[in-house]
């Protein structure tokens, strides 16, 4: 949901900006800018389109000086054009800044202003604010309180970097999405996220709601409330390295790659904080999104059908309207730790007086803080906007939970084993090719499952209709029959997940159905029977039940990847989506 990033020190801004940009690309990419201070003053490129394009086209090496901001976008407010991409100005061209967010009474302001005589040329929420900040100035001491001045009269979602003619320093405020301050020697940075900085420091500040920053090439200050604030320095464990593509053809290609090592970092999780808070607990809300919402249906089996544990997995966004209000333990699942409706459920929760238990793949993300437990999946950097191995990452740290309660009698050692199936899976990634070539023809997909498979099969059909573009939907096998069948006729594919546990000989009848509706029968198997009944399918390695969610998700990952590759879509951009969505 947009990059955001800014630079002072002793290289060139536009190049440190431009790189970082890249590695920011997967928070929104309709458009992107890049503004730089020299002695000529603040010159600004910005323009429609990828940021490697936008570069090709307009050079954004050509802006020179040693201090800077960046942006690339994922459009809220006003379409794609060039007047709406960031870096957005006052009237006087003296300020410049850029933001990530939705500020909410953004029209009443900008009514307000154009009364004073402000014009605007962009449709943007964020010029508004460039406008906002020049008023301020006029009665403010001081720059920085001209700015608090401003953001005190905003109401929405903002991080904001911002800088003006004639002051060697960036000022930051935060209040929503993330932003990190990244502390060279001789130089320092901020960004919304970490890997932009990698290549520099792994020195990070991670900036609170609230907080006003001001930094220079060698100092910062931070107030809350317009008070001095401390802030605890980071060490960030991850590489410049982990943020490559490193040889394959693309990131998310590159993470479904990584998940047999990555279960086994997984595996090691210390789960003992979210263990302590949820031993005991009869009931147990989950809340999560997109794929994390379909790991937190893998806990939930778990804890319901092993353990006897009643467990509400919620939607982020539904989690004010779903909850009792009396949950005592919640657990956010997020990869990012950053996705708004999460952490508006954790917030609404914590209100309530919930103890709240984050797992997320980011340490020092939003999640992370406000938790009171967290555990870190540790998957590394995800920077495909599709998530691949953190759902992997996600199940193994749930199961290590679930595994881990009293009750319990599973041995953590039989998920072991996925790692090893997940490599043999990834040896014969020709086959899957070979199977997305004779699919790719086809317009619609459903994605079958029972049991632990139901989630992989939610999650096969979110990752084929994220990157392909196609239709493609999951329904638990047997629901088949109260509806969706009236839908397969020739052509239509059924994919179905069919692993030889106690629901095999269900999901074979429910198999039977389909392909007496002419469907298009795939198995992902390692049942004769299954794979006999079916027009085309994968051997499955065969795996304990416990190990179904994670193994069976992986063709799926890569049955889509390699039919958006066919289809000539990039997997890593899909169109209309961006990581990280720190909007509500
Ligand atoms: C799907 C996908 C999204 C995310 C969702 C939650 O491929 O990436 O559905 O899973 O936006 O994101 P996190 O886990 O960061 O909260």
């Amino acid at each position: 949901m947009c990059g955001i990033i800014g630079y002072i020190g002793y290289r060139k801004a536009s190049e440190v900006i431009f790189k970082g940009l890249r590695k920011l690309e997967y928070r929104g990419y309709d458009s992107a800018g890049i503004a730089t201070v020299s002695g000529k003053g603040i010159s600004a490129i910005k323009d429609i389109g990828r940021i490697d394009d936008i570069h090709a086209k307009r050079n954004f090496l050509q802006l020179e000086g040693s201090m800077g901001i960046g942006h690339t976008r994922w459009a809220t407010h006003g379409g794609v054009t060039q007047k709406n991409a960031h870096p957005h100005t006052d009237s006087t061209g003296k300020i410049y800044l850029v933001h990530n967010g939705v500020i909410e009474n953004f029209e009443s302001l900008r009514t307000s202003l154009s009364r004073k005589g402000h014009k605007f040329v962009s449709e943007t929420d964020t010029e508004v604010i460039a406008h906002l900040v020049e008023e301020e100035c006029k009665s403010a001491p001081d720059f920085g309180k001209a700015l608090s001045n401003a953001v005190a009269k905003l109401t929405g979602s903002w991080s904001l970097v911002c800088m003006h003619q004639g002051e060697e320093a960036i000022y930051l405020s935060r209040n929503g999405p993330p932003l990190i301050l990244g502390i060279g020697k001789g130089e320092m940075f901020c960004a919304s996220d970490v890997p932009a900085l990698l290549d520099y420091t792994k020195r990070v500040i991670y900036i609170e709601d609230g907080d006003l920053v001001r930094f220079t090439r060698d100092s910062y200050s931070i107030t809350n409330g317009g008070k001095k604030a401390e802030r605890k320095v980071h060490t960030v464990a991850w590489t410049a390295k982990m943020a490559e593509k490193e040889g394959f053809a693309h990131f998310m290609l590159k993470e479904i790659h990584e998940q047999g090592g990555k279960i086994r970092e997984a595996l090691a999780a210390d789960v003992s904080g979210a263990v302590a808070l949820l031993r005991g607990q009869q009931n147990i809300a989950v809340v999560a999104c997109g794929t994390s919402y379909y790991t937190g249906l893998v806990f939930k089996q778990l804890l319901q059908s092993r353990l006897s544990v009643n467990c509400d997995v919620i939607i982020g966004s539904e989690f004010s309207y779903a909850r009792t209000g009396k949950e005592k333990v919640v657990v956010a699942i997020s990869q990012s730790g950053e996705t708004a409706d999460t952490l508006s459920a954790v917030r609404l929760a914590k209100k309530s007086g919930a103890k709240t238990i984050g797992i997320t793949n980011v340490t020092g993300s939003s999640l992370w803080r406000e938790s009171d437990a967290c555990v870190n999946i540790a998957a590394g950097p995800e920077i495909a906007v599709v998530a691949t191995k953190s759902f992997t990452s996600q199940v193994a740290v749930l199961t290590k939970i679930a595994l881990s309660l009293p009750g319990s009698s599973d041995n953590l050692a039989t998920l072991s084993e996925a790692s090893e199936a997940i490599e043999q899976i990834l040896a014969r990634s020709g086959e899957i090719e070979a199977l997305a070539e004779k699919l790719v023809t086809h317009n619609d997909f459903f994605f079958i499952g029972r049991s632990l498979s139901f989630p992989s099969a939610l999650e096969g059909a979110l990752k084929l209709k994220e990157i392909t573009y196609l239709h493609a939907e999951a329904y638990a096998a047997g629901e088949l029959k109260h509806g969706p069948l009236s839908l397969l006729q020739k052509d239509v594919v059924v994919v179905a997940l069919a692993p030889s546990d106690s629901s095999l000989p269900k999901i074979i009848s429910n198999m039977s159905e389909c392909r007496a509706r002419d469907a298009l029968l795939v198995a992902f198997s390692d049942s004769d029977e299954a794979i006999g009944k079916s027009a085309l399918s994968f051997r499955m390695p065969s795996v304990q039940p416990l190990a179904i969610p994670i193994v069976y998700a992986v063709p799926l990952q890569l049955l889509a990847y390699y039919m958006a590759v066919k289809m000539k879509k990039d997997p890593d951009k899909p169109r209309n989506l961006a990581k990280s969505v720190t909007v509500e």
